[in-house]
């Protein structure tokens, strides 16, 4: 099994309903290492890059106003990003997370447990969990600077955990 790194982003929602210390826990229990953390006020720049795969999709401008914590403003109006690493990381904790729509997630997954859907049909699933290993780097090296890491990530290495 590979060594992996993704990042893992408590969203304006999870942060707004208090639920930091709930997803931490959940996460923790796939016994992985956090090498990156900090809260970050998101910027339309970031948000868009980040989702730029969706930038055709209808609901493009509202996912970019929701990671950016708009509909909630100050003091929610910011996201918790983690860097986790560890073996088959990213399928794992996509599992813990549970899938992208949270009336489809497992009701025990965050997104299922936490997530809603807005009455713009926006998903606010709680969570973002990169989706495969390249994503994964690309995302990293865009919420952070390569000293933020307190592990050197490219290339991979082995940790005991
Ligand atoms: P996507 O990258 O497809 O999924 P995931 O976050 O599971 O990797 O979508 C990014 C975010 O866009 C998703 O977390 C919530 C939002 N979204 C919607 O609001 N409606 C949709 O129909 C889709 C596909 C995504």
């Amino acid at each position: 099994m590979a060594i992996e790194q993704l990042l893992i982003l408590i969203k304006p929602d999870g942060v707004k309903k208090s639920l930091t210390g709930n997803i931490l826990t959940k996460l923790s229990e796939a016994r992985m290492v956090i090498i990156g953390a900090k809260a970050v006020k998101v910027s339309k720049e970031l948000a868009e890059q980040h989702y730029y795969h969706l930038k055709d999709k209808p609901f493009f401008g509202e996912l970019v106003d929701y990671i950016q914590g708009k509909v909630y403003g100050e003091p929610w109006d910011r996201v918790l990003a983690f860097v986790y690493q560890g073996e088959d990381a990213i399928a794992r904790m996509r599992k813990i997370a549970g899938a992208t729509n949270p009336e489809e997630a497992d009701p025990i997954s965050i997104r299922g447990a936490y997530g809603r859907i807005t009455t713009k049909g926006v998903y606010e699933n709680v969570v973002h969990c990169s989706s495969d290993p390249k994503e994964a780097e690309r995302e990293i090296k865009l919420w952070f600077k390569p000293e933020e890491i307190v592990n050197k990530i490219y290339p991979t290495k082995e940790v005991t955990v």
